[in-house]
């Protein structure tokens, strides 16, 4: 691999998106992951909307109203709306995230986040996970104001780094990113943490990886 940087999507792959649910599963009831996943959906296609009307709002209003929308379709009372919200800007990472990105860190690489949150969000993200010194960029679509698949969002670091596409190895765990970063040029590796199958969208990527930690042995 000509690997020159290594960029992560953030909400999913370093970051568990049903987290914030999870910590209130108990004021949620047992549907706490259905609300969780629809929540998450909603999420992404009011992204991929957006982009297609040329309506964009950023991550955090789309994080809101979908979580508005999510609520009104489970029932869920409207007093947990801030205390999901406020949950959601310090999302936990998963379990191998610190390690794999402290052994990463002052190799040959540049270690990046390339995600739909706005700077203040993925800021606040990695800090609140004391993760901070462990990037050297985290670039957000508030860049260009289009969400990813776009690639104009693609473009950002390699633009940044003066690099190819081809130099990028970029991890994500949802398949459609992996989809999107590989038919843009990148060498894509999907982090498939619960043995999902993958997209039928013109891009297979050469390498899967269950955790970040087998990310260790492919570079
Ligand atoms: C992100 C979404 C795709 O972080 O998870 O960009």
């Amino acid at each position: 691999m000509n690997t020159k940087a290594l960029v992560f999507d953030a909400y999913g792959t370093l970051f568990d998106v049903n987290s914030a649910a999870k910590r209130c599963k108990d004021k949620i009831g047992k549907d706490w992951e259905n609300f969780a996943n629809f929540w998450r959906t909603t999420q992404l296609e009011y992204t991929w909307l957006r982009t297609l009307m040329k309506k964009h709002r950023d991550f955090w209003k789309i994080t809101e109203d979908s979580l508005d929308k999510s609520m009104k379709v489970f029932n869920i009372d409207k007093s947990m709306k801030n205390e999901l919200l406020n949950l959601y800007k310090v999302l936990s990472p998963y379990p191998e995230v610190k390690k794999v990105l402290e052994s990463l860190k002052n190799q040959k690489f540049k270690l990046a986040i390339l995600s739909n949150g706005t700077p203040a969000l993925l800021d606040e993200l990695v800090s609140s996970n004391n993760l901070n010194n462990l990037f050297d960029d985290l670039f957000s679509v508030e860049e260009v104001k289009v969400f990813k698949p776009d690639s104009r969002v693609y473009e950002i670091p390699i633009k940044k780094y003066n690099i190819k596409a081809e130099q990028i190895t970029f991890l994500s765990a949802n398949t459609w990113d992996v989809s999107g970063g590989g038919n843009f040029g990148y060498n894509s590796v999907w982090v498939n943490r619960n043995k999902a199958k993958f997209d039928i969208l013109d891009y297979q990527p050469k390498n899967e990886v269950n955790n970040l930690t087998q990310l260790l042995d492919i570079l």
